[in-house]
């Protein structure tokens, strides 16, 4: 049977995002600065990672107060090895409603089928921008955009829906704000704009890098006719608009200048077993250890409901200047955004 379980702010835990692993194949510059990622970073062993049966028995004990919706997110979750037994788990899971993946997309090509086979349902791909040169400074590895191109095309082939994300930084990739659109637009792909944020504490983040949700929409109104959507649902992240007289959508996730806190009803599971109720909290709740040392399918459900009952997270409505360099904060990379 469901519970149903509230926070101090009185929002309901629907969503879990799952990291399966911190490392990343990518060093984009916003997330993972490769200056601070170097060969000598050390990312977690093999054994502090949750096993996939673990992950499934969390991923149950969420599911049974109130998670209706999964994500698995990295790092790059593709790099996880046999990634698709997990997804075949948790798509067997009774009660679980959709189930997807956020990626950089370059594993794709090897994986889309097997993970369409195994029960995903969607992915979301990373891409800020069709020009060679400027992705290759971005993801800091000089990779150019077609393995990426090529996982889209996989994807959607493999008949899984695609959406893409592209991250907007001032000076950075704000000119392929309508090359994008328009890519996106002609493929039938949702385009998600995403603010610039401060998380973690390695991307040298300030508030002048950050394009709004108001300055791109202002840039695209002058391009397309747009027409604004209500939210699918309760906290949806995205606020979707659809181009007139097609049925493609785009949005914007406005973090910074439009926060969405009120209705976040989202919590977040670490590769090495640690809970967290925001991308800015830093204080992770255990629950590998936990699990290690013997506790019950209901002790662990338990644990869960005390974490949420305790949550009062709403660091974006609260974000400054001031904030966003004196908190500690966990790298994007490990939490998963
Ligand atoms: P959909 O289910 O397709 O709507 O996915 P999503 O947008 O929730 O997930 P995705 O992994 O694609 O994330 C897109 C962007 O939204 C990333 O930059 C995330 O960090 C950001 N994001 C997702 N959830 C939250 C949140 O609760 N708070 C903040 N501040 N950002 C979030
Ligand atoms: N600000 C906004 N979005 C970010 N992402 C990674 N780092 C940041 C940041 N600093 C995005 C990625 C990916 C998603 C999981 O989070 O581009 O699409
Ligand atoms: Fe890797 Fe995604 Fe972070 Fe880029 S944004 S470094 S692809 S995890
Ligand atoms: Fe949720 Fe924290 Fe994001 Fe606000 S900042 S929407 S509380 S994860």
């Amino acid at each position: 049977e469901k519970t149903i379980i509230k926070d101090k702010l009185d929002r309901p835990l629907r969503d879990l995002r799952i990291s399966v692993i911190d490392r990343c194949n990518f060093r984009c510059q916003y997330c993972m600065p490769a200056d601070q990622f170097g060969d000598d970073f050390e990312f977690l062993p093999k054994s502090a990672l949750l096993t996939y049966e673990e992950i499934e028995r969390v991923a149950k004990a969420f599911v049974s107060v109130g998670v209706e919706k999964i994500r698995l997110t990295g790092g790059e979750p593709l790099l996880r090895r046999d990634l698709p037994i997990l997804v075949k788990k948790l798509s067997e899971i009774d009660g679980l409603k959709d189930i997807a993946l956020t990626t950089n997309g370059v594993l794709l090509p090897k994986l889309a089928d097997k993970l369409k086979e195994a029960g995903l349902k969607r992915v979301n791909i990373s891409l800020d921008t069709l020009n060679d040169e400027l992705f290759g400074t971005i993801n800091g590895r000089g990779v150019g955009t077609q393995p990426v191109l090529d996982g889209i095309e996989a994807a959607k082939k493999a008949g899984l829906k695609v959406k893409i994300n592209m991250v907007v930084k001032k000076g950075l990739n704000d000119s392929e704000i309508i090359p994008m659109a328009d890519f996106c637009l002609k493929n039938g792909f949702e385009l998600r704009f995403i603010e610039y944020m401060d998380v973690g504490s390695s991307n040298g983040w300030k508030l002048d890098d950050v394009i709004t949700k108001k300055q791109i929409y202002n840039i695209l109104k002058e391009h397309y006719q747009l027409e604004s959507l209500d939210p699918a649902y309760f906290g949806e992240v995205a606020k979707l608009y659809n181009y007139t007289n097609t049925d493609v959508n785009v949005g914007f996730i406005s973090s910074v200048s439009e926060s969405f806190c009120s209705s976040c009803t989202r919590s977040r599971l670490s590769a090495n077993g640690q809970i967290f109720t925001c991308l800015f909290n830093g204080n992770g709740h255990d629950i590998r250890n936990f699990m290690r040392n013997g506790a019950t399918d209901e002790e662990l459900r338990n644990r869960i409901t005390d974490i949420w009952n305790g949550r009062n997270d709403r660091y974006s409505d609260e974000r400054t200047e001031e904030t966003a360099k004196n908190r500690k904060k966990i790298e994007m990379s490990y939490i998963g955004g």
